[in-house]
């Protein structure tokens, strides 16, 4: 049944300031891939990226622009000519495009960084927001550090953009400073003295430092907030941005209180969290709220019996409406195509011939190994081992021998076109020397700047799910892989990241190292 109340818009930004997460680096196939999902979330805006930081970033904003279909598509600018162009020149293929500006109006901001007078700031927001009215109609116009600002110079600063033309005026806790009660009365502040606030959708945009955004956005719109500023998982500079997830959730299942409602198919959330974690490298961390792994887990016998007789005893939301679905149908290494298609199908992954096919022969190697496959392997299997890019290096094979007195030694075969190259090579342990080995058959820079595993699923057959983080020339590209064997994992990691880079970079831009400096190497072999 349709719900009254107020309608709350969802503005995403998991693609710009999400992707600012330290370490997270996503490429223009990647942002398609998370920008394609936020459309089935049926988010109303995907803040795509911020053009003028880079050509990377450019190219992303555009081909979302170009591609998606449904939500108003932004991109951000700092409030000059040359940004808002370029900001432009990116999101103008949108069907409904939206230019987002922003300067900074807080004391502390504009006399150390900006070195801007409030009159020279109060001239910029006027010329700036008029500019960017000449190329789109839609403008939101964001005041930096509005929460340590001066609410009086604030005002001052949001009327200026309103008669420029600014349709959304969106208010940011940058640093999370802010508490509930005080960015509560902030906005409803603005929304008293602000003349022409009451035609424009007034926006809230919180980080996370104090652990307060989902609580002060949800304040903000206990004060006539209606557009929320969030990212999927909560990613964001810092400690984040309000997760999405929470904002979204915490307004359907208090509905009672809040009497709002948002456009989101909440459904989906799942499948994006996952989806935005898997393509950022980003854990979510297991007691996170809605998403976590243990989030709807119960574990005290009391609370079992109860869930037992009565779900609502201790769940106040139902795991389905995240889309998180049990099935009863246990896949196996007897399982065929029918069987897999029909559960990834309901897992909400519609695979074509190609990666169904790329898809069953990873299952049945795992199913080899492994008694019973969980969704949660399934959805580990897609997306770390088919929605990939071309693959230049393949893992053919890996011996790798280590042991307590032993130094560790692999032995690596990769496949490169239709020659197998092999290398051996030692190293402080197992995966250092895998990694040390596939340095030398690729002889690529690169530097790991980051490694994690975690079992996707329990038992002593869990499956390892491998990201790694590695540096080639300033730029940094993320690896994934799975496997029940860690060490195969690792490499499949390794090797995943260095294909995204060759097809990042292009073959033709790489530069190699002469030869990988290691005491214990032999010369590479093609077989
Ligand atoms: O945190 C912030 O102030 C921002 C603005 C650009 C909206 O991200
Ligand atoms: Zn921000």
């Amino acid at each position: 049944m349709e719900r009254e109340g107020r309608r709350i818009y969802i503005f995403d930004t998991t693609l710009r300031d999400g992707e600012q997460s330290p370490g997270v680096s996503l490429n223009v196939q990647e942002k398609l891939e998370i920008a394609r999902q936020l459309a089935r979330l049926k988010v109303d805006v995907i803040e795509a990226g911020f053009p003028i930081a880079s050509p990377g970033d450019f190219e992303a904003v555009k081909a979302i622009a170009q591609e998606i279909e449904g939500p108003v598509i932004a991109a951000l600018a700092r409030i000059n000519e040359k940004d808002i162009d370029r900001a432009w020149e990116a999101v103008k293929y949108a069907a409904r495009p939206r230019l987002h500006v922003f300067i900074a109006t807080s004391d502390i901001h504009m006399k150390h960084k900006l070195r801007m007078t409030r009159e020279e700031v109060l001239a910029a927001v006027q010329r700036g927001v008029s500019y960017a009215k000449q190329h789109c109609q839609d403008v939101e116009f964001s005041p930096e550090d509005a929460s340590r600002s001066d609410p009086d110079f604030l005002c001052q600063v949001l009327e200026v953009a309103i008669a420029a033309g600014a349709t959304v005026i969106n208010i940011p806790d940058t640093v999370g400073y802010a508490t509930p009660p005080e960015f509560g009365r902030l906005i409803a502040l603005i929304r008293q003295r602000v003349k022409g606030i009451e035609n424009v959708t007034l926006s809230v945009h919180c980080h996370n430092d104090l652990g307060l955004a989902v609580a002060n956005s949800l304040a903000a719109i206990e004060n006539g907030a209606n557009q929320v500023e969030c990212a999927v998982n909560g990613i964001g500079e810092r400690a984040g941005n309000t997760a999405l997830e929470e904002i979204v959730m915490a307004l359907f299942t208090r509905y009672d209180y809040y009497r709002c409602k948002t456009g989101i198919v909440t459904e989906e959330i799942y499948r994006t969290s996952r989806l935005v974690s898997s393509l950022t490298g980003m854990p979510v961390q297991y007691n996170k709220a809605i998403v976590g792994k243990n989030a709807f887990a119960h574990e005290s016998g009391i609370h079992q019996d109860g869930v037992l007789k009565e779900r609502t005893t201790y769940e106040i939301m139902n795991p389905a409406m995240i889309g998180l679905v049990q099935s009863n149908i246990v896949l196996g290494k007897h399982s065929g195509r029918h069987a897999l298609r029909t559960r990834l199908a309901e897992l909400g992954f519609n695979l074509t011939e190609a990666e169904l096919e790329k898809a069953f022969q990873r299952f049945k190697e795992l199913a080899d190994r492994k008694k019973e496959i969980t969704d949660r392997d399934l959805e580990a299997i897609v997306e770390h081992e088919i929605r990939q890019i071309p693959e230049k290096y393949v893992l053919q094979h890996l011996h790798i021998s280590t042991g307590t007195h032993v130094i560790p030694t692999a032995t690596v075969g990769l496949k490169v076109g239709e020659q197998v190259w092999e290398e051996a090579a030692c190293g402080e342990g197992p995966v250092d020397a895998t990694f040390k080995a596939i340095d030398k058959i690729t002889r690529l820079p690169l530097a790991l700047k980051s490694y994690s595993l975690n079992a996707v699923t329990g038992g002593k057959d869990a499956v390892g799910e491998v990201t790694v983080q590695v540096e080639y020339e300033g730029r940094h590209f993320i690896g994934r892989g799975i496997s029940t064997d860690v060490l195969e994992a690792s490499a499949r990691a390794y090797i995943n990241a260095i294909n995204k880079l060759v097809y990042d970079v292009g073959e033709e831009n790489l530069h190699y190292l002469d030869e990988v400096n290691n005491a214990n190497a032999r010369p590479g072999v093609a077989k």
